[in-house]
């Protein structure tokens, strides 16, 4: 897959050479290329915003170095994706929808948002999709594109190496994750629940469903309505 960035903050995503996706950079799987917006701009103090017409607080980015930069980097088959608070929302299944795509282009917003012909023109050249974090508000695109790309990439076949892990954690069947237990079988005074080490693998699977049950009713009842599990 290759992945474009485009922000005010490249060093942001220093943190991309790390860890697993550090490793699936390395070995080609994910090919990650960060552009500075500011690369994009012609006068001298480089600037990307301005005061919002119509007024009110804040500044809007500029529609021209936005447009110079998707021009350089977009293609009809690329997703483009801006994160914005007021997008639809970030699941897992948006994760797997981006990481079945070849080309994922992210536009990092700042002050206010991004003048809103940036996304309508790039509508025309290319797949967009508006997408939010949370119901909260952050400074800027760049730590939701953060999270974004650690989601989708580890989906992406090779990057992780134990595959069957990703089937059973939080969110892939709609519910939460069951409980987990290593060695010790005691730790101050806490006992792993027997059946686990009983080595019934029918009960097993049925105490951690219980579990996923117990625990997603509790923690998040939304979620057994979206999945209908136990609705
Ligand atoms: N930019 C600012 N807030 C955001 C959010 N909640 N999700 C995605 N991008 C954002």
């Amino acid at each position: 897959m290759r992945i474009d960035i485009v922000t005010i903050f490249p060093e942001f995503f220093g943190v991309l050479d790390v860890s697993l996706l550090g490793k699936a950079r390395t070995s080609g799987i994910i090919d990650v290329a960060v552009h500075d917006l500011r690369d994009f701009t012609h006068d001298r103090h480089r600037t990307v915003d301005d005061t919002p017409y119509g007024g009110g607080a804040g500044m809007v980015m500029r529609p021209e170095p936005w447009g110079e930069a998707l021009d350089s980097i977009v293609d009809a088959g690329s997703t483009v994706i801006f994160p914005s608070p007021a997008g639809e929302r970030f699941t897992q299944a948006t994760a797997r929808e981006l990481a079945a795509e070849q080309h994922l282009v992210f536009g990092c917003g700042r002050y206010e948002g991004i003048d809103q012909r940036v996304i309508d023109y790039a509508s025309t050249k290319a797949t967009v999709r508006e997408i939010s974090l949370g119901d909260y508000v952050l400074n800027g695109g760049e730590v939701a594109v953060m999270a974004m790309i650690e989601a989708v990439g580890r989906l992406i076949p090779g990057v992780i190496g134990n595959a069957a892990s990703l089937d059973e954690e939080s969110h892939e069947d709609g519910l939460l994750e069951y409980p987990s237990y290593t060695k010790p079988p005691e730790w101050r005074g806490l006992e792993v629940p027997p059946v686990l080490m009983g080595g019934n693998h029918g009960a097993i699977a049925a105490w951690r469903h219980e579990q996923q049950l117990e625990r997603t009713t509790r923690v998040r009842p939304d979620l057994l309505g979206e999945s209908g599990v136990a609705g």
